[in-house]
């Protein structure tokens, strides 16, 4: 047997079927696990903590060594692409990311990505990778063009990201620019993962929702299509999981246009609708909401059931968005428990 065959999450993603079901959580490693905490408090701030070999390595592994799950996600920031052009970036506590905006035209023609700035992630990814269970899969990311702008634009998400919405309409051909840059890091990024160990991509377009019609075909579907065409060019058999958060009736479109070989989605998506119209394209990936995790029990049970059986075998268990910091990490043991109990 080969060495893919082994992995679960990657048969699904081949669309094959899986010797279980697979599962593994956004923000698996995080502000919930007490072990994180202490690193935090050690490091002082978050992005020392990214860039850090020991301490991402360390912190990646953390709920792999505490829960049966089939991935690891590499620990690091959709934000450290901005960080590699040149943008001054800071993680205020109690507020989140602050970025220096981006000032127009000019400012964009002065972004050029230097990989040295973020090298310590590949470090990370090959200290992971070595240390990683046969069965475990290693899972690198980043943010999609145009979740990554947003952020470039308005500085920070406070105020839902209107700067970014202003330039959708008024000035599209600037933002275009953006994205085009953004799509080019992008690449350099995951590739750059992929050649250190990374097996599985995952794409983050955590703000996909704030654009509908045309400007969703032209923000997120075409960025997103071009970003994936280029890694499948080098890279055929490393398979991308897409997760256009709220992309409601758009959901679609993004799963038949972009490439992806599989689409992660929220919690708001109704399930019969997630096996009729989107699991016939492609495999999915969700959907459990993070709430029920923090409240655990029978209700996040009864909903984890729901999931397997409507979606399953061919589905990667994971939430809607991220784990909370204030889940119980016992919830988090249940839930994997009951996932691998779980015969349909
Ligand atoms: O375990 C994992 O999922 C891997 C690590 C990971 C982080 N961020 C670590 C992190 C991943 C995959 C991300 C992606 C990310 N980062 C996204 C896309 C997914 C999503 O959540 O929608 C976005 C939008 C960001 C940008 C970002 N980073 C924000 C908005 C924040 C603050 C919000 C928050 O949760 O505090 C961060 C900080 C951040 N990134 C933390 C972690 C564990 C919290 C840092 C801390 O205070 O300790």
């Amino acid at each position: 047997m080969n060495n893919i065959r082994r992995k679960p999450i990657l048969d699904v993603l081949r669309e094959k079927a899986p010797k279980r079901i697979p599962v593994w959580l956004m923000r698996q490693a995080g502000r919930y696990l007490p072990e994180y905490r202490e690193i935090r408090e050690k490091s002082k701030n978050f992005l020392n903590m990214c860039l850090t070999p020991q301490w991402a390595t360390e912190i990646t592994l953390q709920p792999i060594r505490r829960f049966d799950l089939d991935a690891a996600i590499i620990f690091s920031d959709i934000l450290l692409i901005p960080k590699a052009l040149g943008i001054e970036l800071d993680f205020q506590e109690g507020f989140g990311p602050v970025l220096k905006e981006l000032d127009g035209e000019k400012s964009i023609d002065d972004l050029f990505y230097n990989a040295e700035i973020i090298s310590a992630v590949f470090e990370t990814i090959w200290r992971v990778k070595t240390a990683l269970p046969e069965t475990t899969a290693l899972i690198g990311f980043c943010g999609a063009p145009w979740t990554v702008a947003c952020y470039m634009i308005d500085g920070n998400s406070k105020n839902n990201f209107s700067r970014s919405k202003t330039w959708v309409t008024q000035q599209p051909n600037i933002l275009q620019k953006l994205i085009d840059r953004l799509i080019d890091a992008s690449e350099l990024f995951l590739k750059a993962q992929i050649e250190a160990g990374a097996e599985i991509i995952q794409i983050f377009d955590s703000w996909a929702g704030l654009l509908s019609g045309v400007d969703f075909a032209r923000f997120v579907i075409e960025p997103t299509r071009e970003l994936v065409r280029r890694l499948k060019k080098n890279y055929p058999h490393i398979p991308v999981i897409g997760f256009p958060r709220e992309a409601r009736e758009n959901y679609e479109s993004y799963a038949r246009e972009t490439g992806v070989n599989a689409l992660s989605i929220d919690s708001s998506v109704d399930l019969e609708f997630a096996k009729q119209q989107l699991k016939s394209i492609i495999p999915l990936q969700g959907n459990l909401d993070p709430t029920l995790l923090v409240k655990g029990g029978k209700e996040m049970l009864h909903a984890a059931e729901k999931i397997l059986t409507i979606l399953g075998p061919l589905h990667i268990f994971n939430l809607g968005h991220g784990v909370l910091p204030e889940t119980p990490p016992e919830h988090v043991a249940e839930l994997v428990r009951f996932i691998r109990n779980f015969h349909t």
